[in-house]
């Protein structure tokens, strides 16, 4: 059965091409973007591969640590990480997963038989420093994912535990945020003395820093 959010994140001990991880104990007071590839030296994966490490400063100013995940071993993704920063005129720091027995694959259903019965697709999970899953999101193999709104889903999940608020269409920092529905007009009143704009009852907007 898929993951689903809310689950804790299963954990595992596997070899990365920065030495053995328990994930877990990776995760730590961080968040993690944990996302798949099918495999290495393909070229959407690498601009992906590129583009994360193009953001290292970005996910650290959100207390995010990036674990990529590929169905081949150490060895290739290694040889694979030179191509990566030559192409993408990066330097690649995260770790990757060398998932060639597809046991952590399998654990997080990552492997999609009507795409492909033996790589990966472009799952992402984005896990919070309780190891709950906060964020799925699957991409097929042809489709390289958007890191502007991997970026903005992080800032979308921070803000909302950090203010107790939910975040409207399109939502960027900066932008107006949603008093949820399960807090009354007289909690709101307390919670947001900055005030708040009740547009109809169940739609109230606010501001937060
Ligand atoms: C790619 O990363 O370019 C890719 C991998 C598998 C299938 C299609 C594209």
């Amino acid at each position: 059965m898929s993951l689903r959010i809310g689950d804790t994140a299963p954990n595992f001990e596997i070899e990365t091409t920065k030495g053995k991880i328990d994930f877990h104990e990776f995760i730590g007071n961080s968040w993690v973007f944990f996302f798949s590839h099918p495999a290495d030296f393909t070229p959407v994966c690498t601009t992906e591969m590129g583009r994360t490490a193009q953001l290292a400063q970005e996910f650290e100013k959100r207390n995010t640590k990036p674990l990529g995940l590929s169905t081949d071993t150490v060895d290739e993704h290694n040889k694979w990480i030179l191509d990566v920063n030559e192409t993408q005129k990066t330097t690649l720091e995260f770790p990757i997963v060398a998932d060639d027995k597809h046991v952590i694959a399998q654990k997080y259903a990552m492997i999609h038989p009507g795409e492909s019965e033996t790589a990966a697709v472009r799952s992402v999970f984005i896990i919070d420093p309780n190891k709950k899953i906060r964020l799925t999101m699957t991409y097929p193999m042809s489709v390289g994912r958007n890191f502007d709104e991997i970026l903005r889903v992080i800032d979308a999940l921070q803000t909302s535990d950090k203010h107790g608020v939910a975040t409207p269409a399109d939502w960027q920092v900066g932008k107006k945020v949603i008093i949820p529905p399960s807090v009354t007009n007289e909690e709101a009143k307390e919670k947001f003395p900055q005030g708040f704009d009740e547009v109809k009852p169940y739609l109230r907007y606010t501001d937060v820093k």
